[in-house]
């Protein structure tokens, strides 16, 4: 029943959101951006009327007034979170409207989408005054085929935004970062022919290193399509002809230059049709486990993390921009990393296509934080379709080696059984990556960890969230730990760390905590017990920056920041960047 109501609920939702890649400009295609001022209204009190201020109502006549009208009113940049952009809005949790208006010149043969990168956290969307639909969930991607209410001339388009913390959101109403609202990532108005692309996947098989397979999808339900796939710098050129339901299957060999942190190579891939070109840059590479190890293009991989979220720290707003992610990414490789985990849910498509380009391998996750209801229905089907979503969106970026389904939930039946489901689900979507889930909840037998949470048999890649020196003490001594599996599968300390204060300095002992020599000897004592787990095929520190939580208000070293950071809230490097540098640059070495 579950299932069935699962399914059910994210067919319809995807059946309204489709998504259509104009990454390429090409001349069947074009986009424009909607990016920039938006007017806005801040709904302090949730009350605003959806019909009136849809239409930008205005005034009968002189006489009269309309208190929530755009004319005359603030603006806010777009793309951006609303909470730095304007002091009063920092802790703001409610409804802000947005509002601009753009120009359309009708193409005949062609259709017209809009589509979303990112709002958080969910958002009605009208069009001219007609609802076009709505989204929830603040890091993925969402489109609305727009063909038939977009009108020649000068259109409306108002986007109503909230961002208040639920029980039935993913994530619930407590999590550990700071709770950015806003039309944080762009908003692009995509033109395409009216028989196009809608959708592709190009990758290596798992475990293989040159069985290219894959499909591309036409928006059309056509069999006999001629699509022509190439890949000019190998010298490939495929047609493949769809079948009833508009999909070609993609089923070739070819011995190409394979995609590594050391040699991040892309083709270019060109897919067309009769009247549509996609163009994408892809990388080609394998990554399977075998017993305890992790093998990327059949060679063992140590991954060398760590872990960030989506935010700039001297902003102290959320990343967004080109600049945000080169300089988050730059900070990473400066590090010594080959990996990064991108926490806690899927960050900008640009991160992810600049860390591919960078040679960094990333596992990405959706939001299901802590405590979330497994029992009610609807959470399930948002989390599933986030899933999706994510999965739709990156599929064909190679440098993604893990999806994770989830950050310590803890175990249950329900938990067990819905998170096992939408393992086997993912795998459905994508049988080219590994699928794992981040716990920190453990058995402990003396010096010994027992990892035996019953949704590992559904993982291929185990993960562990552990603060030994921090939350807890270490069982019998620092770093004296001893990792035990009831299953023979790689394990990544998914976390660790401590907080420190940057500049704040003292004795490396218990008495001084929130010290940078304390973090610094807590990075030690667990490079020591990294160095006697066999099964280890990873580390990621938490984290790579201080970030802002409002979850964090300790008065003398938080003060709404997470100091868990390697960097301090500047960027400036704490003692223990130096001692994760340093075993890095050995690993790497190894
Ligand atoms: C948890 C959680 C993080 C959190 C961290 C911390 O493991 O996954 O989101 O920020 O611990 O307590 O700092």
């Amino acid at each position: 029943m579950l299932k069935k109501l699962i399914y059910r609920t994210v067919g319809i939702l995807s059946a309204i959101i489709v998504t259509v890649h104009t990454n390429a400009q090409t001349a069947a295609r074009s986009s424009q951006s909607l990016d920039g001022k938006w007017q806005i209204l801040v709904d302090w009190y949730g009350i605003g009327n959806a019909d009136d201020i849809a239409r930008n109502k205005q005034p009968a006549g002189k006489n009269e007034f309309v208190e929530f009208s755009f004319d005359n009113s603030q603006t806010l940049d777009v793309p951006g979170d609303w909470n730095s952009q304007r002091n009063d809005l920092k802790y703001y949790e409610g409804t802000i409207w947005y509002k601009r208006n753009f120009d359309h010149q009708p193409e005949t043969g062609k259709r017209s989408y809009l589509q979303f990168a990112g709002v958080s956290y969910r958002c009605e969307v009208y069009l001219n005054g007609s609802k076009l639909g709505e989204h929830e969930g603040s890091f993925t991607p969402f489109t609305f085929d727009i063909t038939k209410s977009i009108k020649p001339g000068k259109n409306l388009l108002v986007l109503k935004v909230n961002n208040e913390r639920r029980e039935d959101a993913i994530p619930a109403r407590k999590f550990d970062w700071w709770n950015y609202g806003g039309i944080t990532r762009s908003i692009t108005l995509a033109k395409v022919p009216d028989q196009h692309i809608l959708d592709y996947f190009i990758q290596l098989k798992k475990g293989s290193l040159y069985e290219i397979r894959g499909w591309v999808q036409l928006n059309a339900k056509q069999q006999q399509q001629t699509i022509t796939l190439e890949i000019p710098e190998a010298h490939i050129k495929k047609i493949l002809t769809t079948d009833s339901n508009g999909r070609a299957q993609i089923n070739f060999s070819a011995k190409l230059k394979l995609w590594s942190p050391g040699q991040p190579k892309l083709y270019t891939v060109n897919i067309y049709t009769a009247n549509d070109t996609v163009t994408d840059q892809i990388g080609f590479r394998s990554i399977e486990v075998k017993g305890t190890q992790i093998l990327l293009n059949k060679k063992p991989v140590f991954l060398r993390g760590i872990s960030f979220h989506e935010e700039i720290p001297q902003r102290a707003g959320r990343a967004y921009s080109e600049a945000d992610s080169h300089m988050m990414l730059f900070w990473a490789k400066e590090l010594g990393c080959n990996f990064i985990r991108l926490a806690h849910y899927p960050q900008s498509e640009q991160t992810v296509k600049l860390a591919e380009q960078m040679g960094l391998m990333m596992w990405e996750e959706i939001p299901v934080w802590q405590g979330i209801q497994f029992t009610n229905p609807q959470i399930l089907s948002k989390a599933n379709n986030m899933l999706q979503e994510m999965i739709k969106r990156d599929k064909n970026r190679c440098g993604i080696v893990i999806w994770s389904l989830s950050n310590e939930t803890a175990p249950s039946p329900q938990r067990n059984k819905v998170l096992a489901q939408m393992a086997h689900d993912a795998r459905l979507l994508d049988s080219s990556r590994l699928i794992s889930s981040a716990f920190d909840h453990f058995k402990y037998d003396g010096n010994q960890i027992l990892i035996d949470d019953p949704l590992s048999e559904s993982l291929d890649v185990l993960a562990a969230n552990k603060y030994m020196g921090w939350y807890a003490k270490w069982p019998a001594g620092p770093g004296n730990v001893i990792w035990k599996s009831n299953f023979n599968k790689p394990l990544i300390i998914s976390e660790f760390g401590a907080e420190a204060l940057y500049g704040n300095h003292g004795p490396a002992d218990t008495a001084s905590l929130w010290t940078e020599e304390y973090q610094e000897q807590l990075y030690k004592d667990n490079i020591n017990m990294f160095n006697k787990t066999p099964f280890l095929a990873g580390v990621c520190p938490w984290i790579l920056a201080d970030f802002r939580s409002p979850s964090r208000m300790q008065a003398q070293f938080q003060q709404g920041w997470n100091r868990k950071g390697l960097l301090s809230d500047k960027g400036f490097k704490k003692k223990a960047w130096y001692v994760m540098h340093k075993y890095y640059l050995q690993k790497q070495k190894q």
